[in-house]
C-alpha cells in the first residue's frame, strides 16, 4: 500500500461544512413542511433562511476555488465509463473484482462521480437554490412581472429535490464504505491523505 494525499484543505472544509449545511437545510425543511421536529414553525423558517445564505457563500467561494486552482478539470470525463462503474458498484465489489478506475491525486473521480457530481452541482443544488430563493421572495414576483406564477409548482420542486438530496446521501455515504476499508474514504476526507494500492511493486 502506499499513501496519497487526495484531498486539499479547502476541499475537506468545503466538503464537510455543504454535508452539514444540506442536513441542518433538512431538517429545518421538513420541520417547516411537515411539523416534524423540534422547532416552531417559525423559528424553522428563519434558521432555514440563515442555513440558506451559509450555503449560498459557500457556494460561491467553492465555485471560485474550483476556477482559480483548475480542480474543475476533476468533473471532465476521460476515463473509463459510468456503465462499467455502475457495474462494478453493482456486482463486481460483491466478486472481489478490481476496481476500474485508479484513483490518482490529478484524478481522483471516477466516471460515477463525475456524472452524479455533475448532476448535483449543475442540476440539482442550482434548482434547490432558484427554487428556495423565488419560495423566499415571493412576496416580491411583481417586481419582476412573475405575481401571476402560482407557488406551489416551486414549493413541490423544491420539496422533490429535497428528497432528492437525502437519497443521494445516503447512496453517497454507502459508497463511501466501499474503499480499502470500510472507513478508508471517510478517512481520506477528514485527513487528506488515503491509502491507495501501490502499483509501482
Ligand atoms: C439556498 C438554498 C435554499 C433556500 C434559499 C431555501 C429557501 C426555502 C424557503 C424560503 C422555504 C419556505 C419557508 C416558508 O414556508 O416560509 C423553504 C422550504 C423548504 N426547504 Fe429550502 N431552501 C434552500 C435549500 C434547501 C435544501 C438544500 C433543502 C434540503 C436538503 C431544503 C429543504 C426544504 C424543505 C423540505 C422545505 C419545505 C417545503 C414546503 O413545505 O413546501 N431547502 N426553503
Amino acid at each position: 500500500m502506499k499513501r496519497i494525499f487526495i484531498y486539499k484543505r479547502f476541499e475537506r472544509i468545503w466538503h464537510w461544512t455543504q454535508a452539514l449545511l444540506v442536513i441542518v437545510l433538512a431538517l429545518t425543511g421538513f420541520n417547516i413542511h411537515y411539523g416534524w421536529g423540534v422547532l416552531e414553525f417559525q423559528q424553522a423558517v428563519v434558521l432555514h433562511k440563515i442555513f440558506a445564505w451559509c450555503f449560498v457563500v459557500l457556494i460561491a467561494f467553492a465555485i471560485f476555488w474550483h476556477l482559480t486552482t483548475g480542480e474543475w478539470k476533476q468533473y471532465v470525463p476521460g476515463r473509463g465509463n459510468v456503465i462499467e462503474m455502475a457495474m462494478f458498484y453493482l456486482f463486481g465489489i460483491f466478486r472481489n473484482e478490481e476496481h476500474p478506475v485508479k484513483k490518482t491525486t490529478l484524478s481522483k473521480l471516477n466516471p460515477l462521480q463525475q456524472l452524479s457530481y455533475i448532476v448535483l452541482k449543475i442540476l440539482v443544488i442550482p434548482i434547490m437554490v432558484t427554487s428556495g430563493f423565488l419560495y423566499y421572495y415571493f412576496n416580491d414576483w411583481g417586481v419582476v412581472g412573475i405575481e401571476h406564477w402560482p407557488l406551489t409548482p416551486v414549493a413541490l420542486i423544491h420539496t422533490i429535490g429535497a428528497f432528492a438530496l437525502i437519497a443521494g446521501m445516503i447512496a453517497h455515504i454507502y459508497l463511501t464504505t466501499t474503499g480499502h476499508t470500510p472507513l478508508s474514504n471517510i478517512r481520506a476526507m477528514i485527513t487528506g491523505w488515503e491509502e491507495l494500492e501501490d502499483e509501482s511493486d
